[in-house]
């Protein structure tokens, strides 16, 4: 159904000459990660090596997965580029916006009806350009990819943090925002920093009560939550190799929480295992015959401090359960000391509700191993004491454990079953009673543990552990309860001890699935229809940006001056707006509305030039655009760090700014920026920050004669008491993406192209 065994035969052709090439090139022998950085690049082979952390370098990634929050404005943008079909394979998942009340059929029923515009929208338009659509109730974006579509030795991104999953199957797989997308879709390279490489050792096996979470657990409690900031992390050594695909795959999975590139292991017969068992035996012949390609070469784990920028080994026979929080995932407890933190830091000890499932951990084997805690509870007559939900991470999961009777289990011990869907990861969960924002506690076995995260109550503590915990947990009903060495009193009053859990990595029947809800797009889309209604609020088609006037910009009004910090959350928020993430009219309504404005200290409050009132920043932007007048924004230091979401250049540029001057940017929001056909400057002394007054008139000079690459340009200041500055500006801007300027985005230019 799923996969695409001739873009892998091309993708393994060309490894044994890359990476030969690259070997020579870098002088030394190359880790996993190196191999399959250096086979992708965009240029083909090699003609340098590249400095990790420095150097920025063009990819070709083999595919493109997005889930259907993020999906929306890449593919709006995608139509712009004027192409029949996408240039990668590409997949569409229906995750995130099923919000979990009930349970699994009522509440995909209530989201199917909520969300048609949206799912009509993205089924129509995967059916027209190529792309392979999973309807809502199919599973969850990285359970789906792993299980279809990640193959070793791959390169793909999503726009998703938690595409890293499919590294469990020896895949560079990296989460990216909409415009990344779009742009490997329409055919561009994909640029990454090159990447910085963490070595983790595993030796030893695991036994009992730890599970792979545990790794990432303890991983995440050495490193914390920036540790892996511009790495790579990769895993290898005999414990690696012990463990399931499926369990490599959670560990990847949470690398997105110590803020990793990504994360990955190398093939083995595990991976070999889990192909065949998911109907691939032709990937797993495949990836055979380059077997030594798709590890590290030899002596690059003997002596890993010699070619890893830092090294962690674990043990995998000492490893504790873990459990990591509250708020955060990097606070990690090993289980035998995590009942005194309870106390000690006066957590709340009833455990309210236990979570499983999600992208991190609802294979058949976590499922398998929880459930069969979930049959002693029933067998041993204890019956769950908090809530307890399952959410399958794929229909093909849900079915499969359905069959082996492991739902039943669950039901008999007061489980609920869910959507196969993100459903309380991401806060879609009607969590009853939440409104009160009491003080109380979660745990689930899902990756993220923020405050809100899960049910909007600031006050819940929620905790991360392995499905075997949190189950055990939901049992004893209490925090405090250490299943290794505590006891429980039965309906009977007798005291009980759980056993260790067990459970099979793959089902020994096959994995079976009646429907699982996937969408073939069209072989031939050109009569397709993509279904945008025109009264959507959600929804609205993109009209391309207009190209540059070619004169250089004059009387424009400073819209607002931004001070400290100013995320791509201060400049477009998320929360309530995510709804309107495929409606860049609506969206635009949140422009900067976050902001400190640095004139009155006050967010979403600024001077409106032509009537002398304050109002919000969009409203007063609309004011000048409504009016004629180009705008500019003024920020501080770092200006779009955080989320590389596009709806931050997009908005600007859709009202009408037309420059953005700061004293530095967040890189990928600078180029954000450039993609949309934005000016995006830098003060050449940032001290000159403090010359913009707020009622400034202010000229950008030199686009006209001399915008190119490396030339600074000049802004002149004419302020309110007839008094002026002049000052210079820089910018990065190559003679490509002067070309996306000029043409008013860079879709324009790619729909050039594509014409031609
Ligand atoms: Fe969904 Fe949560 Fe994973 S939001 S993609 S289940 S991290």
């Amino acid at each position: 159904m799923a996969f695409d065994i001739e873009m892998i035969k091309a993708v393994y052709a060309k490894f044994p000459q890359r990476i030969e090439t690259a070997r020579k090139i870098v002088g030394r022998p190359l880790t996993l990660t190196e191999k399959i950085l250096y086979s992708h690049l965009s240029q083909g082979e090699a003609d340098q090596g590249y400095e990790r952390g420095i150097n920025y370098v063009d990819f070709q990634p083999d595919r493109v997965a997005m889930q259907d929050a993020t999906a929306q404005m890449a593919l709006l943008q995608f139509m712009q580029a004027g192409r029949d079909k996408v240039a990668v394979p590409s997949t569409v998942h229906c995750d995130h916006l099923i919000q979990a009340e009930v349970g699994a059929t009522a509440d995909l029923n209530k989201a199917k009806d909520k969300n048609k515009e949206v799912y009509d929208f993205l089924s129509s338009v995967s059916n027209k350009y190529g792309l392979g659509f999973w309807k809502p109730g199919a599973g969850i974006i990285h359970q789906v990819v792993l299980e279809n579509y990640a193959f070793p030795g791959g390169m793909m991104i999503g726009t998703d943090s938690h595409t890293p999953n499919a590294g469990g199957l020896g895949m560079i797989a990296i989460g990216v925002g909409g415009a990344d997308a779009c742009d490997v879709m329409a055919g561009l390279p994909w640029e990454l920093k090159f990447p910085k490489l963490i070595g983790v050792k595993l030796t030893g096996k695991m036994s009992g009560w730890t599970a792979a979470k545990d790794v990432i657990l303890k991983v995440a409690g050495i490193l914390t939550v920036k540790g892996g900031t511009g790495a790579i992390v990769e895993y290898f050594g005999e414990g690696a190799r012990s463990l399931s695909a499926t369990g490599k795959g959670t560990i990847c999975n949470m690398g997105a929480e110590i803020g990793a590139t990504t994360s990955i292991f190398g093939y083995d017969e595990k991976s070999e295992e889990y192909l065949r068992g998911t109907e691939r035996g032709d990937i797993a012949d495949l990836a055979n015959t380059i077997k030594e390609h798709l590890t590290g070469d030899e002596g690059v784990y003997a002596n890993p401090e010699n070619y890893f920028d830092q090294v962690i080994e674990i043990n995998l026979s000492e490893l504790e359960p873990h459990i990591n929080g509250p708020f955060t995932p990097d606070l990690a407890w090993p289980i035998s000391q995590f009942a005194a933190a309870v106390k000690e830091h006066g957590w709340p000890e009833k455990l309210e509700v236990g979570l499983i499932g999600s992208c991190t951990n609802s294979s058949y084997e976590d499922i398998s191993r929880a459930a069969s805690l979930a049959q002693q509870a029933v067998d041993k007559k204890l019956r769950a004491r908090s809530e307890y939900t399952i959410t399958p991470g794929s229909e093909q999961v849900r079915f499969t454990v359905d069959r082996d009777g492991f739902l039943d289990t669950f039901g008999a011990m007061g489980g609920v079953v869910l959507a196969n869907a993100c459903g309380p990861c991401i806060g879609q969960w009607a969590r009853h009673g939440a409104e009160k924002k009491e003080k109380n506690s979660i745990i689930t076995s899902f990756n993220r543990n923020f405050a809100k995260r899960a049910d909007g109550n600031p006050n819940t503590h929620s905790f991360v552990a392995s499905p075997e915990i949190v189950t055990a947990m939901a049992i004893a009903g209490s925090l405090s309860f250490n299943p290794l060495t505590d006891t429980l009193t039965n309906e009977n009053g007798e005291q009980v001890k759980l056993d260790e859990p067990t459970g099979l990595e793959m089902p020994a029947k096959g994995f079976a699935v009646e429907d699982a809800g996937y969408q073939q797009p069209a072989e031939d889309g050109s009569n397709v229809s993509v279904i945008v209604d025109p009264q959507s609020d959600r929804l609205q088609l993109l009209d391309p940006f207009q190209p540059w006037e070619g004169t250089d910009l004059k009387g424009l009004k400073l819209l607002i001056k931004a001070k400290g910090k100013c995320t791509t959350d201060h400049i477009s928020m998320a929360g309530p707006w995510l709804r309107f993430r495929g409606h860049l009219d609506n969206i635009s309504n949140n422009m900067l509305i976050g902001a400190i404005n640095a004139f009155n200290d006050e967010a979403n409050s600024v001077k409106n030039q032509l009537t002398g009132e304050y109002g919000e920043v969009p409203a007063v932007q609309r004011y000048y655009k409504a009016n004629n007048i180009g705008s500019i924004v003024v920020g501080d230091e770092n200006y779009g760090e955080g989320s590389s979401r596009e709806h931050a250049a997009m908005e600007p540029r859709f009202l009408g700014v037309r420059a953005i001057l700061v004293k530095s940017f967040a890189r990928i929001h600078e180029t954000n920026l450039k993609k949309q056909g934005m000016l995006a400057l830098t003060f050449d002394n940032p001290s000159d920050y403090d010359l913009i007054q707020e009622d400034d008139n202010i000229d950008i000079i030199g686009l006209e004669e001399f915008f190119a690459p490396g030339t600074p340009l000049t802004v002149v200041l004419s302020h309110a008491d007839g008094t002026s500055d002049e000052i210079k500006v820089q910018h990065t801007y190559n003679a490509g993406q002067i070309g996306w300027f000029k043409a008013g985005s860079a879709l324009n230019i790619i729909k050039e192209n594509n014409k031609k």
